[in-house]
């Protein structure tokens, strides 16, 4: 079965084309980034109106890329939105609505979330149920007991922001850039991650929350000291040490408290999904921890951890086998739930 998914998250427009959610034909991704840089963060108008220009290139492309035509595939699909405010969400839901229609083909919704685990299986044919899943990304920071398929219980969340903003936040403090992750990966390659003692928030606390806020407040202030201090711009070295002890402080308490959930559920495997995953960092300290508690890791090639469309496709697939098509009149952009809950 070919399915056809399209995403238009956040900043990035995203289409693919997967057989029977394994085998990836295509997979192309639109960022927007670049446009949204200069306003230090996403404008939902902006957005919208940027998916809606580039969502049939990108289809034309991911079919191209594929060797196939609209008319070949057997099932189309649309992510869906988490938040009611992410109304970016509505033209992948137009998009597949019309391309479901059109071609009289059915139609799946997913949640968007369970999209970034699920890519997982199509990266490793070998993973299986159950598992400890953390999804971090952007706009949320999920720790998920993963028993079966659509079998979710959320173990924990962030209390604020998402490590993925806290990311973002920083860099634009550190003025680096933006997307935040990427650009404190390479700042924090040169720097000394002990430089500056932050504290991994809510680290040893007997729970599987987190917190990013007060992180990035106390990066705020660090910086502002320095720059009465050493002057503004800071040297670049010291810019480097900051992102490193920032990344050093944030990545460590996520780690913990995935381990934390193995050891106390008796779970063996650990998968992590979304664009934090991408991180350096996060990516080799759960491999070590994996390696010392006998935990298996699992994250997909940094291109699937943050948005795209395969994910999508992927879970459309299996959800369309288990519970058929949704209906077209009825689906809408967002999910009144996160995993069923
Ligand atoms: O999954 P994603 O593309 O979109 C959401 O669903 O939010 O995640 C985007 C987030 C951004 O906050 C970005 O800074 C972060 O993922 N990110 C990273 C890295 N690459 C992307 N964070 C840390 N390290 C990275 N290498
Ligand atoms: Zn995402």
């Amino acid at each position: 079965m070919k399915v056809l998914a399209v995403d238009t998250t956040a900043d990035d427009t995203c289409a693919a084309v997967v057989e029977d959610g394994q085998k990836i034909l295509s997979n192309i991704v639109h960022s927007q980034s670049l446009l949204h840089v200069r306003f230090g963060g996403i404008v939902p108008q902006i957005a919208s109106y940027e998916h809606l220009r580039n969502i049939l290139p990108v289809v034309d492309e991911a079919c191209r890329q594929a060797q196939i035509g609209l008319d070949q595939i057997d099932l189309f699909a649309t992510g869906q939105a988490y938040d009611r405010a992410h109304t970016y969400y509505l033209v992948c839901l137009d998009t597949a609505k019309i391309f479901a229609k059109v071609f009289g083909k059915p139609l799946v919704g997913v949640d968007h979330i369970e999209a970034h685990i699920l890519v997982n299986f199509v990266v490793h044919p070998r993973l299986d149920y159950p598992f400890i899943s953390l999804t971090v990304a952007g706009g949320h920071t999920i720790l998920v007991w993963v028993r079966g398929f659509a079998d979710y219980q959320i173990l924990g969340q962030t209390r604020d922001d998402a490590a993925g903003e806290a990311f973002d936040k920083v860099a634009r403090l550190l003025e680096l850039g933006y997307p935040g992750g990427p650009v404190i990966d390479r700042a924090a390659r040169a720097g000394n991650p002990q430089a500056f003692k932050f504290k991994s928030p809510m680290k040893g606390e007997n729970n599987f929350d987190f917190s990013y806020s007060g992180l990035k407040t106390a990066v705020f202030y660090e910086v502002r000291d320095l720059k009465e201090k050493y002057g503004d711009p800071l040297p670049s070295e010291m810019t480097n040490d900051l992102a490193a002890s920032f990344r050093r402080a944030a990545v460590g308490a996520l780690t913990e408290k995935i381990f934390r959930a193995t050891r106390e559920l008796g779970l063996k495997k650990v998968v992590l999904g979304g664009g934090v995953a991408a991180n350096e960092l996060l990516r080799d300290l759960v491999d070590r921890a994996g390696r010392e508690h006998g935990v298996a890791v699992f994250y997909p090639p940094k291109v699937l951890c943050t948005d795209n469309a395969v994910g999508t496709a992927a879970l459309a697939f299996r959800q369309f086998r288990s519970r058929g098509g949704d209906d077209l009149l009825k689906l809408s952009y967002f999910r009144e739930t996160v995993l069923g809950q």
